[in-house]
């Protein structure tokens, strides 16, 4: 399989008053065509920060990456001006975080935001990009697709509006996408529909995932292998099964024994092994 995105021995910088500190230090991982890699870990273990650096849109200028490699196919990203990575962000790379409220403009209808890209990165004319938008909101499972499209944000339920975020992301058919505790903020119900949705749309385009997520029953449902993060180091690195069948780590032994009893998650974890998740 070739490789997507590569990340390594990443290193992330923050610099404070009290000093600095590197709450990403030596984090390396690939990522190939059509697979799903999670980056697991308690909150704070490093994450998002791991996931920010690859998009080049770190939180505050306190916060940079000091060392390491990102390279996106064979190219290192590094190299990549500003205006390159913009095209990065919307065309190769998509993305979709918890809270679609803050991604999501609440001054502009959900069509035009999915338009938004269509016309920036793939100029397409009105008349073309507003086909497009019922066509990804459609693709996305949205029904009646033109009213949705016709809706604002705050008019949506949490869960049709990380749909039209996946409909953004997924616009102009990227080969990333990056998606950062994208299920967190939903009910149990919705977050399996949303984690069936990328998994469906994966199938049939092929795309790479990185998923963030502290939740082990989202690693289940969704990755081929982790990457388990602990105070910015990862801790290990194997295949789902592997992982939930002899975990290596200690760490990973007391998140695997952390997460909500078989009740709660049943019906979303797959059967993994006898010994492992399933009762
Ligand atoms: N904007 C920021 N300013 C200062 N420190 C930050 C910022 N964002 C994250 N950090 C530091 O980096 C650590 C890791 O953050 P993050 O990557 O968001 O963790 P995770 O996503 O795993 O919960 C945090 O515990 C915090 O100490
Ligand atoms: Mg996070």
């Amino acid at each position: 399989m070739s490789t997507l995105l590569r990340v390594e021995d990443l290193q992330v910088e923050v610099r404070s008053r009290r000093g600095t500190s590197l709450p990403v230090d030596g984090v390396s991982f690939d990522i190939a065509r059509g697979e799903t890699v999670g980056v697991v870990g308690e909150s704070g273990s490093g994450k998002s920060l791991t996931a920010m650096s690859i998009i080049q849109l770190l939180p505050t200028r306190a916060v940079s990456m000091v060392g390491g490699r990102i390279l996106l196919g064979n190219e290192d990203m590094a190299a990549f001006g500003p205006k390159r990575m913009r095209e990065v962000r919307g065309r190769r790379i998509g993305t979709i975080f918890q809270e679609p409220m803050t991604a999501l403009n609440p001054a502009f209808t959900i069509g035009y935001q999915i338009a938004e890209p269509l016309r920036r990165h793939l100029r397409l004319g009105r008349a073309e990009a507003q086909g497009r938008v019922v066509e990804l909101l459609e693709m996305v499972g949205i029904r009646r697709a033109a009213e949705v499209a016709a809706s604002y944000p705050h008019h949506l339920s949490g869960g049709m509006r990380q749909r039209a975020m996946i409909a953004i992301a997924m616009s102009c058919k990227p080969d990333l996408l990056i998606a950062d505790e994208p299920t967190t903020a939903l009910d149990v119900t919705t977050q399996a529909q949303i984690l069936d949705l990328m998994q469906d749309l994966q199938d049939r385009q092929g795309m790479g995932i990185l998923l963030v997520t502290h939740d082990l029953g989202v690693v289940a449902q969704s990755c081929d292998r982790v990457v388990v993060m602990r105070r910015g180091e990862v801790v290990e690195k194997r295949g789902v099964h592997a992982l939930f069948d002899s975990p290596s780590h200690p760490y990973t032994r007391a998140l695997l024994e952390s997460m909500p009893t078989r009740n709660a998650g049943k019906e979303r974890l797959p059967v993994i092994s006898d010994s492992g998740l399933s009762t």
